[in-house]
C-alpha cells in the first residue's frame, strides 16, 4: 500500500466523470477519438490502483444518454471502443477480481455490443473484490423515468400501499439498486457539473473538481483525490 495513504479513510464508493478527453487530443494535434483511446488506458490503470487501494466500488460516467448527439464519426468511435475494450476489461478485471456491472439503458447499443457487455458482467459475477460500474447510455433523468415506470406498474399490481413507499424504496427501482451511494464524485478538466449523473444518489457526496484532464488522470491525482476527501468534514445535514 501506498505509504501516502496511511492512516486515511478510503471512500467505499468513488465515481468519476471523466472528462477532457477531445481537449486532450485538441492539445496534441490529434483527432478526438486519439483522446477517448487514452482515456481507457488511463481507466484501465485507474480500475486496478483503485481495487489495489480497497476501494469497493468505482462508477464512472463512460457514454451518456447525450453523448449520442456528437459527431457520427466520434460516437463510432466511442462504439468501437466499447467493442475493443470489452475483451481488455474483462483481462483487468479477471486479473484484478474485479466485478462489473452496467448502469444505463443498454437497448440503445448494437447486438454485438450488448453481448460484449453482458460477458463482462456474466463473466466477472463471482469476483469478490472491486466493483467497477460502467454508466453506459446512461442519463439520470432517464433512469428516474425507468424506474418510476417499473414502481407504477408494481403499485398497479397492488405490491404496495403509497403510505409505503420510501427513500430506500425508490432506490431499490434505480439501476444503482443493492450499490451504495457514492462518497467521492471526482469530475477532471475543470468543469463542475453533474451532466444528468447519478442526481438522486450524489446527494450526500463530497464533490472534487481536478484540472487534470482525464487522460492523465492517474494513481497520484487519485490519492490526491483521496487526500482531499479525508480533509474534508463529512455533514449530513445533522449535527455532527
Ligand atoms: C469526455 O471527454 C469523455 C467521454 C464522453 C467518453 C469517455 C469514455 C471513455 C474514456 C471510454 C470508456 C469506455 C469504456 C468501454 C468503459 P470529452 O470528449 O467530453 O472531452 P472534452 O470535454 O475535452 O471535449
Amino acid at each position: 500500500m501506498d505509504e501516502r495513504l496511511n492512516g486515511l479513510v478510503i471512500p467505499r464508493h468513488i465515481s468519476v466523470i471523466l472528462d477532457g478527453n477531445g481537449r486532450w487530443a485538441k492539445k496534441r494535434g490529434l483527432p478526438r477519438k486519439s483522446g477517448h483511446i487514452e482515456g481507457c488506458k488511463a481507466l484501465e490503470q485507474i480500475l486496478e490502483d483503485a481495487a489495489r487501494m480497497g476501494v469497493g466500488y468505482f462508477s464512472v460516467y463512460a457514454f451518456s444518454t447525450e453523448n449520442w448527439k456528437r459527431s457520427e464519426d466520434e460516437v463510432t468511435a466511442l462504439m468501437n471502443l466499447f467493442r475493443y475494450y470489452g475483451k481488455k476489461l474483462l483481462k483487468v478485471a479477471t486479473a484484478n477480481n474485479i466485478r462489473v456491472l452496467m448502469i444505463g439503458d443498454k437497448s440503445r447499443f448494437a447486438k454485438d455490443i450488448i453481448e460484449s457487455i453482458e460477458r463482462l458482467i456474466d463473466s466477472t459475477k463471482d469476483n469478490t473484490g472491486m466493483t467497477f460500474i460502467m454508466a453506459a447510455n446512461y442519463g439520470s433523468r432517464d433512469e428516474i423515468v425507468r424506474g418510476t415506470k417499473k414502481l407504477l406498474e408494481d403499485y398497479k399490481a397492488g405490491k404496495f400501499e403509497i403510505d409505503e413507499l420510501s427513500e430506500d424504496m425508490i432506490s431499490s427501482y434505480l439501476d444503482t439498486a443493492g450499490i451504495p451511494d457514492p462518497d467521492l464524485l471526482i469530475r477532471t478538466s475543470g468543469e463542475q457539473r453533474l451532466s444528468n449523473f447519478l442526481l438522486w444518489q450524489l446527494a450526500y457526496s463530497e464533490f472534487y473538481f481536478p484540472e487534470v484532464l482525464w487522460p492523465d488522470f492517474n494513481k497520484d491525482e487519485l490519492i490526491k483525490a483521496i487526500q482531499q476527501y479525508n480533509k474534508r468534514d463529512r455533514r449530513f445535514g445533522g449535527v455532527k
